[in-house]
């Protein structure tokens, strides 16, 4: 097994920055694009490296930690282990979900929000040659989208609503629950792509309200990209018949048949080839130190210093495209910019890790930074108030 840097007690901010080495020489607060490598991830791609050099194929070790993969995803989230699937990316979860889904009749719509990310919108697109309709529900002047803009855009011919729980390009949260409502109320079902808040926001699939959640390990779960999860209610996958599938998707994929197609009773029915060997071992080593800190208390840290820089961004009169109410804004905070690029760009000078999406700046804290990260990063702001819309 890899080994351990560190014991039990990792609090946020604490002993757990210290298993970052980045920290070392930069402020990172890009964890919306990709988490920092922690000594114990880097330790668990050295061991599947190692374990492949000294014994060549591992393949009941592979399978079993495609397994861990997945209790890892279901503890997080709240959820049995066979409502989860274990996939390759969001894409390959949400593909296997639509096509599932019969379109060519009067419950032809998938209903996206502006702020999905363009997997999600170009998969529903993509569906129009199936005979889906696609409607896109748009924010209002102040960058929220309100329940009533999908409550019109919602009616009996809407068969997949999608609402990303945390936008990647506003950091703005949806109201899941309250749009699941909508949505049920009409027969839909709801997708939350929650990639920019699992491991950083709690989540629990047992109240969140929707059908399908998805998201990945290259964020806030501290892993690499090739490892995702796609969380099906229980009660419905029966009825979810995917046509985009592979062996390991089978109900028993070492019968090696070719003769049908028997998809697993479980949500296993959404993965897909080889499990993602690579990616396994990164992902469910970052799993392990988020779970060993605990979503809670990442979330409640990381609310403490977005507070800080929300407030530090109002003194220095700087635009937040990022909603502001109690529920609305997780670890991303978007900042408005004349020059995004030049804005990062200006920041790495500082030795500020930094990522941009349309005209904003984006900030992501996690569970590595502390309120000095936040100081800095306002005083590279300060510095920049040119470069500030
Ligand atoms: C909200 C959201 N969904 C999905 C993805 C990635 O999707 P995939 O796993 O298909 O590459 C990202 C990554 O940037 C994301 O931010």
């Amino acid at each position: 097994m890899a080994a351990r840097t560190v014991g039990e007690g990792l609090i946020p901010g604490g002993r757990a920055r210290a298993e970052f080495p980045i920290f070392e020489h930069s402020v990172y607060a890009n964890s919306c694009s990709q988490g920092a490598l922690s000594r114990r991830v880097r330790a668990a791609v050295e061991e599947w490296v190692s374990g492949w050099d000294e014994n060549g194929a591992e393949w009941d070790f592979w399978v079993e930690r495609n397994e861990a993969a997945r209790s890892a995803f279901a503890g997080l989230l709240h959820a049995e282990p066979d409502d989860v699937a274990v996939t390759t990316s969001v894409s390959q979860g949400v593909s296997a979900l639509v096509s599932a889904l019969d379109l060519s009749g009067e419950r032809n719509r998938i209903v996206i929000s502006e702020y999905e990310f363009p997997t999600v919108g170009q998969i529903a697109h993509a569906q129009e040659l199936r005979g889906a309709e696609v409607v896109h529900v748009r924010p209002d002047a102040d960058g929220r989208i309100a329940l009533e803009r999908f409550a019109e855009a919602i009616d009996e011919r809407t068969a997949l609503v999608c609402c990303t729980a945390v936008s990647f390009r506003s950091g703005h949260r949806h109201d899941v629950g309250a749009i699941a409502e909508v949505a049920h109320a009409h027969g839909a079902l709801v997708l939350a792509d929650s990639y920019q808040a699992v491991g950083a926001l709690e989540l629990d699939v047992r109240t969140l309200g929707a059908d399908v959640v998805t998201g990945g390990t290259v964020k806030y779960l501290l892993g690499s990209a090739g490892l995702a999860f796609m969380w099906l209610r229980g009660t419905l996958r029966a009825s979810l018949v995917p046509t985009h599938t592979g062996w390991f998707a089978d109900e028993d994929i070492f019968a090696m048949s070719i003769a049908d197609y028997s998809p697993h009773a479980s949500a296993r029915r959404f993965d897909s080839g080889t499990p993602p060997v690579p990616s396994l071992y990164p992902g469910v080593a970052g799993m392990e130190l988020v779970a060993e800190v605990g979503v809670p208390a990442i979330e409640a840290h990381v609310r403490g210093l977005v507070d800080r820089l929300l407030a530090g961004c109002d003194d220095l009169g700087a635009t937040v495209a990022t909603s502001r109410g109690e529920n609305e804004y997780g670890p991303l905070v978007c900042v408005v910019s004349t020059d995004p690029n030049a804005l990062v760009a200006a920041l790495a000078k500082d030795g500020i890790v930094t990522s941009s999406r349309d005209s904003n700046l984006r900030v992501s804290l996690h569970i590595y930074n502390v309120e000095e990260d936040v100081d800095r990063i306002l005083a590279a702001l300060a510095a920049n108030r040119v470069l500030l819309a």
